[in-house]
């Protein structure tokens, strides 16, 4: 198979986890016989130093040329001005409207390793697989913005077309009919009109997936109850906001941020990233967590159908954790850098079974802290 994947290195730690993906992927073309193809574009901090632009219609343009784009995350604090005009987060709200990037999709998986980093009891946690479809280009982020002019009065409008929930809710029922067939709406219908309207969509939709239980909570109660009891979930859907914030709350109690995956879709584009930040404390120093990068590249092999070498990337990303091959963030003891994480990842894939593998000989890029 022939791909042509568009590279946004991103901010920070953008960079140097990008990287280890790109190693993985090669280390999955060479094994199963695929051709990737990268093609490069700024975004974020580093655009808007090289051209004053955190989007540049370059970007733009390698990005529709592309079967996928693979980013790293886009900020940085020297522009974290709220009145600036030109800011990372502005290059990537772009991206996805021009895009149309509809649904943000973030697997919630807990991986037994990493149970003891959880903040949740280990037992609250076991088992907890669960995915959020956060819609990403409609409600308050893109509704009309209003300043008054003695700047004491301001607002955001949130708006939502029928349109925009039926598409992303009928991509949520066809995940949740494959997996435990359990759909939740987060919403505050008692409240908002918006809300009010994805309920009554989304009730119209559920009867063409009468297979699929459809369970509705608003947004407050959804917070405590992915803290009290997440194994309850099976597929979330929900609205802009409230997904950017449901998803960062279920995104920490798995244990790490540093390995969570996510996919941006739509009909004809998808982008993959991951969760976590541009963390640029850490940037260049090759300590950083490329797991949550390496897990989006193999979500975006499932979205070219290679379903067996995303499989194949997991099990090799649950080998290392198993086998306490781990950066700095999971084990600050007993660590391994960036670079040797994606090393070891590339090698399973090639190798299979990793038998140069063990830990004494991996000493030379170890970091012990004594
Ligand atoms: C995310 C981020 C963005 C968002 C920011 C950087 C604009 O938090 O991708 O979840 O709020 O959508
Ligand atoms: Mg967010």
């Amino acid at each position: 198979m022939q791909k042509k994947i568009a590279v946004i290195l991103g901010d920070g730690i953008g960079p140097e986890v990008t990287q280890q993906s790109i190693k993985v992927l090669d280390a999955v073309s060479r094994q199963f016989n695929h051709q990737f193809f990268y093609e490069y574009g700024l975004m974020g901090a580093m655009a808007i130093d090289k051209t004053g632009n955190s989007l540049p219609d370059e970007t733009l343009e390698v990005c529709h040329r592309s079967d996928a784009i693979l980013s790293g995350a886009t900020a940085h604090p020297r522009y974290d001005n709220p009145s600036a005009h030109v800011s990372p987060e502005h290059g990537l709200l772009k991206l996805r409207k021009e895009l149309g990037l509809f649904a943000n999709i973030r697997p919630i998986t807990s991986y037994a390793p990493l149970h003891h980093l959880s903040p949740l009891k280990s037992n609250r946690i076991e088992g907890v697989d669960f995915i959020i479809f956060r819609e990403l280009t409609g409600g308050i982020y893109f509704g009309k913005k209003h300043l008054n002019e003695d700047q004491t009065q301001a607002s955001d409008d949130c708006v939502y077309q029928k349109d925009e929930i039926a598409r992303i809710a009928h991509l949520a029922f066809s995940y949740a009919k494959r997996r435990k067939k359990v759909l939740t709406l987060v919403d505050k219908a008692n409240v908002l009109e918006t809300s009010r309207l994805w309920r009554k969509v989304v009730q119209e939709i559920a009867a063409q997936y009468p297979d699929v239980t459809v369970n509705y909570l608003f947004v407050n109660n959804a917070a405590m109850q992915i803290i009290i009891n997440p194994k309850q979930f099976d597929v979330i859907l929900t609205e802009n906001m409230f997904g950017d914030i449901i998803s960062d709350e279920a995104g920490v109690i798995t244990g790490s941020i540093g390995l969570l995956p996510s996919a941006s879709v739509g009909n004809k584009r998808a982008l993959f990233e991951p969760v976590h930040g541009s963390y640029p404390q850490a940037a260049g120093k090759n300590i950083a967590n490329p797991n949550g990068s390496i897990l989006s590249a193999a979500m975006m092999l499932d979205h070219f159908g290679l379903s067996e070498e995303a499989e194949l990337v997991r099990e090799a990303v649950m080998w290392n954790l198993a086998n306490g091959f781990v950066t700095k963030d999971i084990d600050p003891i007993n660590n391994y850098s960036t670079a040797t994480i994606g090393d070891l990842i590339s090698d399973y894939v090639e190798n299979r079974i990793p038998s140069r593998m063990n830990k004494e000989n991996m000493v030379i890029s170890k970091s012990t802290i004594i």
